[in-house]
């Protein structure tokens, strides 16, 4: 066992052969529970509902999803094409907008599908599509440890960093993006502290970021999402590192509600901007940020905690759980085939073609 597989001892899906496995996050860190998908419209509407959630686990998730739908087919005997496995694909491609691994990973399905002679036995086609989705899934843990790499060695010793969302093993097939830089970081004794925004609404700081780094025995304190800017100007970190569920490509990046203030706040009290992500969350068909669908989740994620009310009776709330920070911001974007620093359309054309 190696230094950094002592860092990482959580997976968010386990794939069974004949169903997902999704542990629910929406629990966290109160009840491990773990939830079995069936068919894709269950996978579809486990990443609606957050119980799984993260960019690469929901690309994943979604691949997964779609075998289950070529295994139904098989068991009746059908053909397997992609008339056959349109509505499928529709339900899983409905689920979430922003993320673009989602999408990337249907693409990357389809792409696989085609491969296959239309006249291919059901039961061939279906292993070729497990194949794919297995794959997906294993490039995007060796991604993560090699962005680990990557990213820990911009980081000076001794460093305190800020992070937002989470990002780690429960975002992802393993090991984390961010939280993967950090995990690799503390390893390395590049990052000696950590400070997590709690991440408001959905509270993916507090409950999932803290629970992965307390887990690990990285010393994390929580802070409050508007206590950003208050760290950064008491000194106490050089960095403040996320993930990315889209990157466009002149390298403005979507990623949690919240990452946008963050990278004003960095730029002004000189803390640098780092993005950690995989390639399979590059979109260069999205020229800028502007175009990028920002997702809007129901109000009630805002005035109310576990069905409680926590706002004022009868307000509205309007919940954008995604920004976007400008390329202009970001000081590296850190992908397995390599770091972009000061990223611009010119930069990321020449480093990923
Ligand atoms: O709404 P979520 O929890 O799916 O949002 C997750 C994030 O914004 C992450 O920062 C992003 O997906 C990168 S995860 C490796």
């Amino acid at each position: 066992m190696t230094m950094l597989d002592a860092h990482d001892s959580v997976r968010a899906l386990d794939w069974r052969g004949d169903c997902l496995m999704l542990l629910d996050q929406r629990g966290l860190p109160a009840r491990e529970e773990w939830i079995e998908c069936r068919d894709a419209g269950a996978v579809a509407e486990a990443i609606r509902a957050l119980v799984v959630r993260g960019a690469p686990a929901i690309g994943v998730a979604a691949a997964y999803g779609l075998v289950l739908a070529a295994r139904a087919l098989a068991t009746l005997g059908r053909a397997i094409d992609g008339d056959a496995l349109a509505p499928a694909r529709a339900v899983l491609a409905a689920s979430r907008p922003t993320a673009v691994n989602l999408f990337n990973a249907l693409a990357r399905m389809d792409a696989a599908l085609a491969r296959q002679a239309s006249a291919a036995d059901p039961d061939a086609v279906t292993d070729a599509l497990e194949a794919e989705a297995r794959a997906i899934d294993a490039e995007d843990l060796a991604a993560n440890r090699r962005m680990g790499e990557l990213g820990a060695a911009l980081v000076e010793p001794g460093s305190g960093v800020l992070t937002h969302c989470n990002t780690g093993s429960l975002a992802t097939a393993g090991f984390g993006t961010a939280l993967g830089v950090i995990r690799a970081g503390y390893a390395s004794g590049r990052v000696c502290e950590v400070y997590a925004c709690e991440t408001r609404p959905w509270l993916q700081g507090a409950r999932l970021t803290m629970w992965e780094l307390l887990r690990d025995g990285i010393p994390a304190r929580l802070i409050a999402d508007s206590a950003g800017a208050h760290l950064m100007a008491c000194g106490r970190v050089r960095w403040l590192i996320v993930g990315a569920d889209r990157i466009c490509a002149n390298g403005d990046t979507a990623n949690k509600i919240g990452t946008r203030q963050l990278a004003i706040a960095a730029r002004y009290h000189g803390v640098r901007v780092m993005v950690v992500a995989p390639t399979s969350t590059l979109d260069f068909g999205t020229v800028t940020g502007d175009a990028i669908e920002i997702e809007l989740r129901d109000g009630r994620e805002l005035t109310e905690l576990s069905s409680v009310s926590t706002a004022a009776p009868g307000s509205e709330a309007w919940n954008p759980v995604f920004d976007v920070t400008p390329a202009a911001l970001i000081d590296a974007i850190v992908t397995e085939r390599g770091v972009v620093e000061h990223p611009t359309a010119e930069a990321l054309r020449a480093a990923f073609g």
